[in-house]
């Protein structure tokens, strides 16, 4: 275990229970809490060993650099396209991740998107609430029986999205680097293509350089007017340009958004529209599953600092 001064350099924040038990056993710095976190840093560069991170907060080359005792970055999600990984390696910088935990939860969001879409659950929500019940019909939605549904990376999640929609009767298949032995729904190697025999359109890929925009203005196009996108993944994996400009003038019916190019800033734009159902990067986020990865974490950290081997090495 660490002696006190090695401190644990905290850029977003575990659940109370699990940042009380981190602290009993590191300095804790909660950077996300400093007025001037970049004198907070100054102040602990040389003690950091351990930084805990998320998605929305880069751990670059430079930050590493800037702490010459770090051994271990334990990032607070499954994704860690926010981290340069290279680097770390270079560094010999350990990183860990919060993979299988989350799949169930980010996959419900998945399925919840896609809901709120088909059968318009904020509008009518609304609906009732200003009064208009009774007043005039409520517009109706669409159902996702019998729709065929491409997902965009046939990953964990994305399995686990195929598995629910499945139930949902409708017809899966999906698009990815490579078609999978193991499984039964039908392939495209070419995105544009399976958009054009889709009504839904799910990203659950990988956030990083090489799925940067993949979901771009000929995707959306192909998914065309009857088409919805709903993205679970990273915002990075969408045009977000041109999907504005795809759902303002109705080349595509509707989105389903739980992530966006520049978190937490969401476009005006996105924001205007009814047919845009818009969540902020809620997909692990439950008491449950924040709990667990919590946990994992801390057994990360602990794995570290006494010499076994880590639990979620990236
Ligand atoms: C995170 C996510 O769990 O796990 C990921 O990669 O994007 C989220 O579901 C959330 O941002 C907390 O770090």
């Amino acid at each position: 275990m660490p002696t006190p001064q090695h401190t644990v350099l905290a850029l977003c924040p575990l659940l109370p229970p699990e940042m009380a038990r981190l602290e009993a056993h590191f300095h804790v710095v909660r950077l996300y809490n400093e007025n001037d976190p970049e004198s907070a840093l100054q102040a602990v560069k040389n003690d950091v060993v351990a930084i805990i991170s998320n998605p929305n907060t880069p751990v670059r080359a430079s930050l590493m650099e800037a702490l010459p005792a770090l051994e271990i970055v334990t990032q607070f999600a499954v994704g860690t396209d926010n981290i340069d990984l290279p680097m770390a390696k270079t560094r010999g910088i350990a990183v860990t991740n919060t993979p299988d935990v989350l799949t169930d939860d980010t996959a419900d969001i998945a399925v919840a998107l896609l809901l709120a879409l088909s059968r318009r659950i904020v509008e009518a929500d609304m609906f009732v609430r200003i009064g208009k019940w009774g007043q005039s019909p409520m517009p109706l939605g669409v159902t996702p029986k019998g729709k065929t549904v491409g997902i965009v990376g046939l990953g964990r999640i994305g399995q686990a999205v195929a598995k629910r929609l499945t139930a949902f009767d409708m017809r899966v298949v999906y698009h990815g680097r490579q078609q999978k032995a193991d499984i039964a729904y039908g392939f495209y190697p070419d995105l544009v293509r399976m958009a054009a025999d889709c009504d839904y359109l799910i990203a659950t890929v990988s956030g990083g350089a090489a799925t940067q925009n993949m979901i771009n203005e000929d995707v959306l196009t192909a998914l065309g007017p009857k088409g919805y996108l709903i993205n679970i993944a990273r915002g990075s994996v969408v045009d977000e340009a041109a999907l504005i400009a795809a759902l303002q003038k109705g080349a595509i019916a509707g989105a389903g958004l739980d992530v966006y190019a520049h978190e937490p800033n969401v476009p005006k734009e996105l924001k205007s529209m009814d047919n845009v159902v818009l969540l902020p990067h809620i997909g692990s986020a439950t008491i449950e599953t924040r709990t667990i990865m919590g946990e994992i974490v801390l057994a990360n950290l602990q794995a570290h600092f006494s010499g076994k081997p880590l639990i979620t090495p990236v």
